[in-house]
């Protein structure tokens, strides 16, 4: 198979940021898909339905000319989300879901929730309403390895929350583990994942050995390559349950480059060739286009997308850095690196 016709792909977790960030984020991400989930955690965090329909408007003033991109909205959840904001949400056509971020957890969720048991009764609106949780789902506590924070929150926030709430439309997202993985097998259909490339592609050699890359740096941070084969063999497995969320997350160099380094891999610009890379890998790239654009607007409960992208079995380099503030680049995942697909 060396040219793949695809529906055109959604991204379902997406960091584009605000401000002049947009002018690079926009246009890498708009070039490929169609939809993407932009995520709420801004500096202050989108935290209601006006504040996401004014995000969108400022999002969509960066899309390139004769470019149909339809970014979807998620508000940030915090220990003060009002229960009627779900309805809200429910009755929105740009905002599609809720993220909670345990506070503490990752890049700008100071705002986050600090205990999931203080917002049940929003969650029990999210239930009601069928409005889905995205969840960043690992622990904070200081004393929890931070290889095992996927671990611990399934066992201890996720279990409890889904015997309370059985009917909950959920994403783990970003999954990282054998153990997430299996998690969400296990549970019905209201449970999904998204998976990024980099966890497909590396494992956390690649970040550690031989010297340490700050651009394989993300959390949940990057796990043992028996983690990364599962989630090769279940994002290829054509189980619905899995579909594309990158996490594309764009920090400046020097802010990666950094004796306290930001965690996030931008990977936009590349992100279906990057995903069709590890597909290959597999020899599955018949089920890449169930993962990357039929999936995930299933389960959000939109239309599949009607247009094609067509992928060429044919290399192309990573730039080596792309440009994002007059003073500062950005370095995209793989920088440098040859892959085997590109976009027609
Ligand atoms: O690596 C990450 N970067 N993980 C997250 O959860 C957040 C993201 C960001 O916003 O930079
Ligand atoms: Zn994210």
């Amino acid at each position: 198979m060396d040219i793949l016709t695809l529906l055109q792909p959604d991204d379902w977790h997406a960091h584009l940021r605000d401000g002049d960030s947009l002018k690079r984020t926009v246009p890498d991400l708009a070039k490929q898909f169609h939809r993407a989930i932009c995520m709420p955690n801004l500096v202050p965090p989108v935290k209601t339905v006006e504040e996401a329909v004014a995000y969108r408007e400022r999002i969509m003033q960066h899309v390139p000319e004769g470019i149909d991109f339809d970014p979807r909205m998620v508000l940030y959840f915090t220990d003060h989300t009002p229960s009627d904001e779900i309805k809200k949400i429910k009755d929105s056509s740009v905002v599609n879901a809720i993220k909670l971020y345990p506070a503490g957890a990752t890049t700008n969720s100071d705002n986050g929730v600090s205990d999931i048991r203080k917002v049940y009764h929003v969650i029990e609106q999210l239930e009601e309403h069928q409005v889905p949780l995205l969840l960043h789902g690992e622990v904070t506590h200081s004393h929890v390895d931070i290889f095992d924070r996927e671990k611990r929150f399934l066992d201890e926030v996720l279990t409890p929350l889904l015997r309370q709430f059985p009917q909950l439309k959920l994403v783990l997202e970003h999954i990282t583990t054998a153990d997430a993985a299996h998690f969400v097998l296990e549970q019905g259909r209201q449970v999904a994942a998204t998976i990024t490339p980099q966890h497909l592609l590396f494992n956390r050699n690649d970040m550690l050995v031989g010297g340490i890359k700050p651009h394989f740096y993300c959390l949940p941070i990057l796990k043992r390559q028996s983690h990364q084969t599962t989630l090769l063999e279940v994002a290829t497995s054509g189980n619905p349950k899995f579909f594309l969320g990158t996490d594309s997350a764009p920090h400046a160099q020097s802010k990666k480059e950094n004796a306290c380094g930001c965690a996030g891999c931008y990977s936009a610009p590349y992100a279906i060739e990057l995903y069709a890379q590890a597909f290959d890998q597999m020899g599955k790239l018949d089920k890449l286009e169930g993962f990357a654009s039929h999936f995930g607007a299933d389960f959000y409960g939109l239309e599949r997308n009607s247009k094609t992208i067509t992928l060429v079995r044919k290399e192309q380099t990573i730039a080596e850095r792309l440009t994002y503030f007059p003073n500062d680049d950005i370095i995209p995942l793989f920088a440098g690196q040859t892959i085997n697909w590109s976009l027609q």
